[in-house]
């Protein structure tokens, strides 16, 4: 039998393989700038208009609109299936395809980080059983055998090379997050002393962890480094363990916090719980949820944190709510996590909780009307212009006109004054733009321009990931698209090397693949010589927003809440940077 192609390979093979070497050998390539163009081999034309780029490993057929890398070429022009492509690849670089849990490959197999994974995973899980505390640990806090089979769970004993020297090469196990490296190509073991839960993608696979201790280590939670195969914006605990348990679509996904939440709730029979990585709620994570269910109900502490916690989750659900899904919220009582209350009520109390969630509309009006007076005239203006933001993040459907009735009661306004003027087209709406190759320096404006600006550019060079220090710090900038961007750059550190192809392969099959592919078809409109320039202008503005919204953020929360220390010293050094960097602008500092 033959399983899955693993992805490691995948991304390996395209590294040795020339898709103009590929090219050229089917159809007749002519040197044009920087790339290579054609007849288009996909439609007749007299003038050439199928251009294939060396640097980016891309090819792009402007006359039929196909376009992908190597892998998609020799699909679409061979006409083969993925794997059939994959292996014609594999041959012209004399490499056998390998395929997952093929019992003579195995040696192969176990060449990538995934595959570092999944051997980490197995030996946790065998660990646990020849470590009676941890086991006792676990029945301490309520977990039974069958929950602990079915995420996986195991342990890391307290040693500093149990699982190292589990490997006969460290490499790609340190690249998959698993042990540190040291001085003369060694290593040592990440995790010691925990409890360890396997992160799975949505097929499964064994992307991260997260380990609980048993003794007093100050980090209570360690959980896995960001590593080419694991983001903690993008990955949910819980989510490929939640679609396992019900046959059929998931009723809904409730979103906690922590790890032994979603593994108590399953306990308790709830087997729809997901947990953020320590992180707060990205929208990509709203992405994934809504491409398993039509509703998600977070579940906070109903403390000023919680709802804080809450309001960001809020925020970044907001363009993602359209059609017919649906966002809901709900808060624990004082003193309670998911863990501790689904244990105290029961499965059936619980579940009345969350069917008595609150509604997107009423959090989102609750909590803004709680910062005005709606007995005057002037609160109920300061209301609407509250409102009005978020209401534009909102596509137009139900929930808009909802929101708006709702508003127009609370404010006494019409509801034509509380309509947003346009309905603002998301960044990736760009219309149908196939026929000419537009300037991408042209095409976009707004706050999304740097993003796509530096992204494009990074295709080109993907050796300029390298200059971009603190990338986890740009996330925080409140523009769509950034996660994206982060996630390229992140990828092109982690590979160096690798070229726009691999990417696009990486991101096969995801609507980022989509927004690459788009990009990668525009010109750069600049010279060589412009693009580090470029690259460091548009990345150093969106490190400013970065700082920006952070601080803002802090701002906002400062108006609710007391900040702690660590908090205002952060305030503080952010207003300093920002105005820094504004002194600098205008003159010499004082
Ligand atoms: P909590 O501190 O609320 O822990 O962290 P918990 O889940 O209730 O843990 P138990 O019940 O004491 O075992 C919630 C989540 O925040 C992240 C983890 O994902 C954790 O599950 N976290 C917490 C960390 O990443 N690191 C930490 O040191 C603590
Ligand atoms: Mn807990």
């Amino acid at each position: 039998m033959s399983g899955r192609i693993p992805q490691s390979f995948i991304h390996d093979l395209l590294a040795r393989t020339d898709i103009v070497e590929v090219i050229s050998a089917r159809i007749e390539l002519k040197r044009a700038g920087r790339e290579y163009k054609a007849l288009s081999p996909f439609s007749n034309e007299k003038s050439a208009s199928f251009f294939v780029s060396p640097t980016k490993q891309f090819f792009h057929c402007f006359s039929s609109g196909k376009h992908g890398n190597a892998v998609g070429f020799l699909m679409e022009y061979d006409r083969l299936t993925f794997v059939e492509a994959v292996e014609e690849l594999a041959k012209r670089a004399g490499l056998e395809v390998p395929r997952e849990g093929g019992g003579h490959h195995e040696r192969l197999v176990l060449d990538g980080p995934l595959d570092a994974l999944a051997a980490a995973e197995r030996f946790f899980r065998e660990q646990l059983r020849k470590h009676p505390a941890a086991i006792e640990y676990l029945k301490k806090r309520g977990v039974g055998g069958d929950t602990a089979k079915s995420f996986g769970i195991g342990f890391a004993p307290d040693s500093w090379d149990s699982l190292t020297r589990f490997f006969d090469n460290p490499q790609h196990a340190i690249e998959a997050g698993l042990l540190i490296p040291k001085d003369g190509g060694k290593a040592y073991d990440r995790f010691r002393n925990r409890v360890m839960f396997p992160i799975r993608d949505t097929r499964g696979r064994v992307i991260g962890f997260g380990g609980r201790t048993l003794g007093d280590d100050p980090a209570k939670y360690l959980n896995s480094p960001e590593t080419v195969l694991f983001h903690k914006g993008r990955n949910l605990f819980g989510l490929y363990e939640a679609k396992q348990s019900i046959k059929s679509e998931l009723p809904f996904l409730l979103v906690v916090e922590g790890y032994m939440d979603v593994v108590m709730l399953a306990q308790h029979g709830i087997h729809n719980g997901v947990a953020t990585l320590g992180t707060a709620t990205t929208r990509e994570h709203l992405a994934l949820i809504y491409k398993s269910t039509r509703k998600v109900v977070f579940c906070f502490d109903g403390d000023r944190a919680g709802r804080a916690a809450a309001w960001r989750a809020l925020e970044q659900a907001l363009p993602e709510v359209h059609g017919d899904r649906e966002c809901l919220f709900m808060f624990l009582p004082d003193g309670h996590d998911p863990d501790t209350l689904v244990q105290e009520i029961g499965q059936a109390a619980f579940r009345e909780q969350i069917a008595s969630a609150m509604t997107l509309s009423a959090f989102l009006l609750g909590e803004l009307s709680k910062q005005v007076n709606l007995a005057t005239l002037d609160g109920r203006a300061k209301l609407a212009s509250l409102a009005r933001p978020h209401l534009e993040k909102l596509r137009p459907g139900p929930l808009q006109t909802l929101m708006i009735d709702e508003l127009a009661r609370m404010t006494r306004l019409r509801r034509e004054d509380l309509t947003p003027q346009t309905s603002a087209p998301s960044p990736d709406d760009e219309g149908p733009r196939r026929e000419s190759r537009p300037s991408a320096g042209a095409v976009e404006s707004g706050a999304t321009r740097p993003v796509r600006r530096a992204l494009q550019l990074l295709l080109e060079r993907p050796d300029l990931a390298d200059r971009v220090a603190n990338t986890e710090q740009l996330l925080s900038a409140d523009v769509h698209g950034v996660p994206a961007l982060v996630e390229a750059i992140e990828f092109f550190q982690e590979n160096p090397g690798a070229n726009a192809g691999q990417l696009l392969e990486y991101w096969r099959g995801t609507a980022k693949a989509t927004g690459l592919e788009r990009l990668m078809r525009q010109e750069l409109g600049i010279a060589e010589e412009g693009i580090e320039q470029e690259f460091a202008d548009a990345i150093r503005l969106l490190q400013h927003k970065a700082l920006d919204s952070r601080r803002r953020q802090l701002l906002a929360e400062s108006q609710t809440r007391a900040l702690q220390a660590g908090e205002l010293a952060e305030l503080n050094a952010l207003t300093l940077q920002l105005s820094g960097r504004h002194v600098v602008q205008t003159g010499p500092a004082r």
